[in-house]
């Protein structure tokens, strides 16, 4: 069976309170029990994690490897400022779908900066939670191809 991990970073625990304007008003924890169920119709099995850390992500991006067969991201601000990350994405070779809530090419100039999107085989974003269904759907759709 397919195991992906899906990954948020900083500031996405907030989801929910956080810019709801920006960000949609879903919760991570439903975000995860989305995630759950679409990958048990998928057949496939998620483990979420976030963390406020770069490092506390880039050790779990290593620890990925012989374990997870694919990596989802919202790396939050670190897809902007993290070449660390990025790198810890290319020494483990598991492919990495980059994910973001918001469109960030649509948003301030800093953000149109994407290290993630170096190293990714794809990007979803813009579609607010309902992009983590879609995510696991391109990440089985690559894994399978
Ligand atoms: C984000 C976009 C980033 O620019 C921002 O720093 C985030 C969230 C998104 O999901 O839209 O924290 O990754």
């Amino acid at each position: 069976m397919l195991n992906i991990l899906i990954l948020n970073g900083p500031n996405l625990n907030l989801l929910g309170t956080r810019q709801p304007e920006v960000y949609g008003t879903t919760t991570l924890d439903d975000i995860e029990v989305m995630c759950t169920k679409k990958a048990a119709g998928l057949g496939v099995t998620v483990t979420c994690r976030q963390s406020n850390h770069e490092g506390e992500l880039i050790d779990w991006i290593h620890a990925a490897r012989g374990v997870f067969d694919g990596i989802i991201i919202n790396a939050g601000a670190y897809t902007h400022t993290s070449i660390a990350i990025m790198d810890a994405i290319s020494s483990v070779e598991i492919p990495t779908l980059e994910l973001h809530l918001s469109d960030i090419h649509a948003r301030e100039e800093f953000r149109h900066v994407s290290y993630i999107g170096k190293v990714a085989f794809d990007a979803i974003m813009g579609h607010g939670a309902a992009g983590y269904p879609m995510a696991i759907e391109r990440m089985v759709q690559r894994l399978a191809s």
